[in-house]
C-alpha cells in the first residue's frame, strides 16, 4: 500500500508532527497559508488535510481531492468547512473541542475585566502621556460583583464561562435554558456570545437586538464575528444604546469596521480566545491524532457531528 499524504495548510508547531510524520508524506504551507490556487493544487493527491480557520475549504478544494478521506480543522469552530460538500463524498471533519475550553473562557473573563474596568482605555490613556493622577472620579468602571450574566451558548464554553462567574459573584443565566433570547438582553448587565456560526446565528446580535440591551451593558464577542452585525453595533455604540464592548472576532477579519475603531469603550483583541501556548499545543495534537486515527482505519478521536 503506498504511503498516505497529508497537505497541512500551515505551520503547525514542529514536534506534533512527529505521529504523523512517522506513517504518512506532509506537505506544510507556509505560516500565511498558501495562495487557493496553490492549495488546490497541492491537495490533489491527499489522503487529509489539516486546516485551520483562516481557510476556507469549500467544495472546489473537496473536489480537486478525490482520495480525500479527512479534514482535520486546527479549531473548535468549522464554519471554514463546507460540511455538506464533505458530507457528499463520505469526508470526514474532526475538530479540536474540549483542549480549548479553559482557555477561551479566561480569555472571556480578560475581555470582560478588560471592558468593565477600562484596562485598554486606560493604557492608551497613560502611554500618550494624559494621566494627571488620581482623582475619586476619574474612569469609573462597573462593578461585577450582584450583577447578571447573560450567556448566549449552553455549550462547553458557556458553561466553562459561567463556572468562573461565581469568583466575581455574578449571577448567571443562559438564553433560552434560564431565560428567553428577549430578556437575557433586558435584563444582562455583560452579555457574553459563545455559539457556533450558522445561517440561524448569524446576526443574531443585529439592532433589533441591540436596543433591547440595558444602556449599562456591555456586549462581549468571542464567538464568531458573524455572530454580531458589526454595522449595527457601531450604530448602537454612536447612539450610546450600551456601555461598551470587547470583541475577540470580527465579520471580516483581520478587518475591523472603521467605526468601532473610534470608540474609546470597546476592546478590541486580534482572535486570541485559544492562544496560549499550552491550547495551542494541545490543539494542533489532536488534530494529528484525528489524521492519524482515520489513516489507520479507526474512528477520529473528535469528529464533528
Ligand atoms: C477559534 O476560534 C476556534 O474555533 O478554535
Amino acid at each position: 500500500m503506498s504511503v498516505p499524504h497529508v497537505v497541512i495548510t500551515r505551520r503547525l508547531p514542529a514536534r506534533t508532527l512527529a505521529p504523523l510524520e512517522a506513517v504518512a508524506s506532509v506537505d506544510v504551507g507556509p505560516s500565511e497559508g498558501w495562495p487557493r490556487e496553490e492549495l488546490r493544487a497541492r491537495v490533489t493527491g491527499a489522503d487529509a488535510i489539516i486546516s485551520q480557520l483562516t481557510d476556507r475549504i469549500g467544495g472546489e478544494i473537496i473536489d480537486a481531492a478525490p482520495s480525500l478521506k479527512v479534514i482535520a480543522n486546527v479549531a473548535v469552530g468549522y464554519d471554514n468547512i463546507d460540511l455538506a460538500a464533505a458530507r457528499a463524498r463520505n469526508i470526514i471533519v474532526t475538530n479540536t473541542p474540549d483542549v480549548l475550553t479553559n482557555a477561551v473562557a479566561e480569555f472571556t473573563w480578560a475581555l470582560i475585566l478588560a471592558v468593565t474596568r477600562r484596562v485598554a482605555e486606560g493604557d492608551r490613556l497613560v502611554r500618550r502621556g494624559a494621566w494627571k493622577g488620581w482623582a475619586l472620579d476619574f474612569m469609573p468602571g462597573m462593578e461585577l460583583a450582584g450583577k447578571q450574566l447573560g450567556i448566549i451558548g449552553r455549550g462547553r464554553i458557556g458553561r466553562a464561562v459561567a463556572q468562573k462567574a461565581a469568583a466575581f459573584g455574578m449571577r448567571v443565566v443562559f438564553a433560552k435554558h434560564d431565560v428567553s433570547f428577549d430578556e437575557l438582553l433586558v435584563g444582562s448587565d455583560i452579555i457574553s456570545i459563545h455559539t457556533p456560526l450558522s445561517d440561524g446565528t448569524r446576526h443574531l446580535i443585529d439592532r433589533k437586538a441591540l436596543v433591547r440591551m440595558k444602556r449599562s451593558a456591555y456586549l462581549i464577542n468571542t464567538s464568531r464575528g458573524p455572530v454580531v452585525d458589526e454595522e449595527a453595533l457601531a450604530w448602537a455604540l454612536d447612539q450610546g444604546l450600551l456601555a461598551g464592548a470587547a470583541l475577540d472576532v470580527y465579520e471580516r477579519e483581520p478587518d475591523v469596521h472603521s467605526a468601532l475603531l473610534t470608540h474609546e469603550n470597546v476592546v478590541l483583541a486580534p482572535h486570541l480566545g485559544s492562544a496560549t501556548r499550552e491550547t495551542r499545543t494541545a490543539m494542533a495534537d489532536l488534530a494529528v491524532r484525528n489524521v492519524v486515527e482515520v489513516l489507520a482505519g479507526r474512528p477520529p478521536v473528535t469528529p464533528v457531528s
